[in-house]
């Protein structure tokens, strides 16, 4: 990557804060040091991602994303509120999007992403919802993807992305196209066909990193109203042993959906010993969850890994010969709260929190 003179000074001026937000994780010795040398020069690769915009609420915000001069911005999912059976109101509100500050936003960054259920079509729309594929071609176009796309050819909008010569593979996962109006059933919510695909990229694998992008909750369990991967024990199930079953390295999940920002880390049994896996959630781009639900939220999610404001996330991946550092921040777009997680990849390829 080139280091612009400009992207060198942020690095920069970025330093301190990081390192004071490593040393307050208890990063400490060979590998603070290890940190502070990756920290040194700029990361390789900065995603920032985001979920649930409503395009009739103002848009000044991606004027704050770009600061961060991200690599990469990806969706996660209601990327517009669409909700209705007309596709030609479906095309008008993606236009309306994109005559927005997005627009501008969107020629200095690379777009990717995944739809959810209100860019699908309407809230909480699964395999029943009747204009599945002309939607799919919007949500295609808005996103920029190429005429000769094999997303273009398929039912679903699922792909895989590399980056950093392969060492980082991303899985966008479509959790509605296929999802059966029946909640519980096996293959209800990928359907048979992405789980072949999914099984066959996992299979063939030889990224360092494998992050799976799903619009909803993936690890924890399903919190009232909304929509998680718990509702379908086995494919959460299914999806974790292949984990186990490819012994896919430094894996770990992204989500939206839930209109707050979370860092979440929950125990599971890997090839017979106890891992911490970790999702990263951000969502509420433009609108957060009613107060009447902090409580429950906080309580739930943990008051230090939640911010409940506007927010968006990024992810800075360091590598350093074989070696790799993450640094999660979800920043609020309300105020200057941002949470911090810095993470390495150890040897056997599981993300650990210094
Ligand atoms: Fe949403």
């Amino acid at each position: 990557m080139n280091l612009t003179k400009r992207r060198f000074l942020q690095a920069l001026i970025a330093l301190p804060f990081g390192l004071r937000e490593a040393s307050a994780q208890g990063l400490t010795g060979d590998r603070l040091n290890s940190f502070t040398r990756a920290m040194g020069r700029f990361q390789d690769l900065r995603l920032c991602f985001g979920s649930c915009n409503y395009q009739n609420h103002s848009q000044d915000y991606w004027k704050r994303i770009a600061k961060q001069k991200g690599d990469l911005w990806f969706w996660l999912g209601d990327n517009i509120y669409g909700d209705t059976r007309d596709v030609n109101i479906l095309d008008a509100k993606y236009r309306k999007q994109l005559s927005s500050p997005y627009s501008q936003f969107k020629e200095n960054i690379e777009v990717d992403g995944i739809w959810d259920d209100h860019d699908f079509g309407e809230d909480g729309a699964n395999s029943s919802y009747p204009h599945k594929e002309i939607s799919q071609k919007l949500h295609l176009d808005f996103l920029g993807v190429a005429s000769d796309s094999p997303r273009r050819a398929q039912k679903g909008v699922y792909h895989t992305r590399e980056e950093l010569n392969g060492a980082v593979k991303f899985y966008f996962l479509d959790t509605r196209y296929f999802q059966s109006e029946e909640k519980g059933s096996s293959n209800g919510l990928l359907g048979p066909q992405q789980w072949n695909w999914l099984e066959n990229e996992m299979a063939e694998s030889t990224a360092k990193i494998n992050v799976f992008i799903t619009p909803i909750g993936m690890l924890l369990n399903r919190l009232f109203v909304t929509e998680d991967w718990a509702e379908f024990p086995e494919e959460k199930e299914r999806l974790l042993s292949l984990v186990e079953k490819y012994n896919l390295s430094g894996a770990f999940f992204m989500s939206g959906d839930k209109h707050f920002g979370s860092l979440i880390k929950r125990g599971w049994e890997r090839n017979g010993s106890k891992v911490d896996y970790f999702e990263f959630q951000s969502s509420g781009l433009t609108h957060v969850a009613p107060k009447t639900q902090l409580k429950v939220v906080k309580k739930f999610y943990g008051k230090r890994n939640t911010i409940i404001e506007k927010n968006f996330g990024q992810i800075d991946f360091y590598r350093e010969g074989d070696h790799f550092f993450m640094v999660w921040s979800l920043f609020s777009l309300e105020s200057h709260r941002r949470l911090t997680r810095v993470f390495y990849l150890d040897r056997d390829g599981i993300w650990q929190r210094p």
